[in-house]
């Protein structure tokens, strides 16, 4: 059997940091308020060249350095993200263009912050049925573009940012296991975007507010925490193992109370959950894989471990995933 490998893992941040006392200066809000509601404390936010895609080529050639793989020798570039630059191309296609994966397919996938996790087993279903392939897989946001910076309820919380991951076929033990994903789009209203308004009169939504990221706080903590347990305990039954056999879970950042209800929940240990919301936010898409990455660079991924990813966002979708490392 062959399984699709993590071959090496990339991230890339914008340069400009913004703290919550700048932002204090914004917005009718607090450090206090923002560090004990959320446990955020920083986030980046891009600046002239740091758009989506200039991001995602960044980690996306971290990532294939760290592999030892030719760009010109990926097969496929899927770019996980809810904000690329433009409409159309796929944001996947300039990453493609950028990095020189002249032999390669690109498209975007969106799943909003679930949208690493469906990607990671789109790449392991294409590898299963092609094992030589070669898939680089991106999460990128540019969520400062789409963000109301009057609304204290939502500004506060959200960063840029890109991870990567490039995968291969193994025969050996390691590799994605198994996933379980999920979606509810009958409660997509309470974590949703508007596109641009509708050129055509018949389709125009006269409710049309602005393209901003809209959310009920409070309803998509609920769902987050329960429709995450749920996920994790599926996908562990799926494959046999216990939750004591867990090296490293690696959450999408998006609370840390949420993490911390999670955590309760599952009866897991805060040393086994990676965190680093408090210095990026919720990066959407892009948070598992960078988090991933920071993880990796920093030895806490050991060959055989057994690594949890789970998420949870806009949808609402959600799903978690095993992989041996
Ligand atoms: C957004 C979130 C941090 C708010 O925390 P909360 O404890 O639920 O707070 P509430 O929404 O009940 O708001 C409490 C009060 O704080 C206020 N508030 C909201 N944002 C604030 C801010 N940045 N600074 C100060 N006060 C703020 C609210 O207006 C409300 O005031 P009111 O009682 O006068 O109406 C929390 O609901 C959350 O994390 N939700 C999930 C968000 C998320 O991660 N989404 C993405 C998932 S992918």
């Amino acid at each position: 059997v062959s399984r699709a490998r993590i071959l090496g893992t990339g991230s890339s941040l914008p340069r400009r940091v913004l703290t919550n006392r700048e932002l204090e200066g914004m917005v009718d809000t607090s450090d206090e308020w923002i560090t004990t509601r959320t446990g955020i404390q920083t986030r980046r936010i891009a600046g002239p060249g740091e758009e989506t895609h200039r991001l995602a080529a960044a980690a996306g050639r971290q990532a294939l350095d760290m592999a030892g793989i030719e760009a010109a020798s990926l097969d496929l570039v899927v770019v996980a993200t809810l904000t690329p630059h433009m409409m159309m191309p796929a944001c996947a296609c300039f990453v493609q263009a950028e990095l020189g994966a002249s032999r390669a397919f690109a498209y975007d996938l969106n799943a909003a912050c679930s949208g690493f996790l469906y990607g990671l087993d789109l790449a392991a279903a294409y590898i299963e049925r092609r094992p030589e392939m070669r898939v680089l897989l991106v999460g990128s946001e540019n969520l400062s573009a789409r963000t109301n910076w009057q609304d204290r309820n939502t500004c506060v919380l959200f960063g840029d940012g890109a991870g990567a991951c490039v995968l291969g076929g193994g025969t050996g033990a390691g590799g994605v296991l198994g996933a379980s994903l999920a979606a509810d789009g009958s409660l997509w209203e309470l974590l949703c975007m508007e596109g641009p308004p509708s050129m055509n009169p018949a389709l125009a939504r006269p409710e049309h507010d602005g393209c901003y990221i809209r959310m009920a706080g409070r309803d998509v903590f609920r769902h987050a925490v329960r429709a995450m347990e749920d996920a994790v305990r599926a996908v562990l039954a799926q494959a046999g193992v216990g939750l004591e056999e867990i090296a490293l879970v690696i959450p999408h950042q998006a609370n840390i109370r949420i993490l911390r209800n999670l955590m309760e929940r599952l009866a897991l240990p805060e040393e086994k959950v990676y965190i680093n919301l408090t210095r990026y936010g919720n990066t959407s898409a892009a948070s598992i894989p960078i988090a991933l990455d920071e993880a990796n660079r920093e030895g806490l991924l050991q060959p055989g471990d057994l690594i949890l990813l789970c998420s949870f966002g806009g949808g609402f979708t959600w799903g978690a995933l095993l992989l041996r490392w």
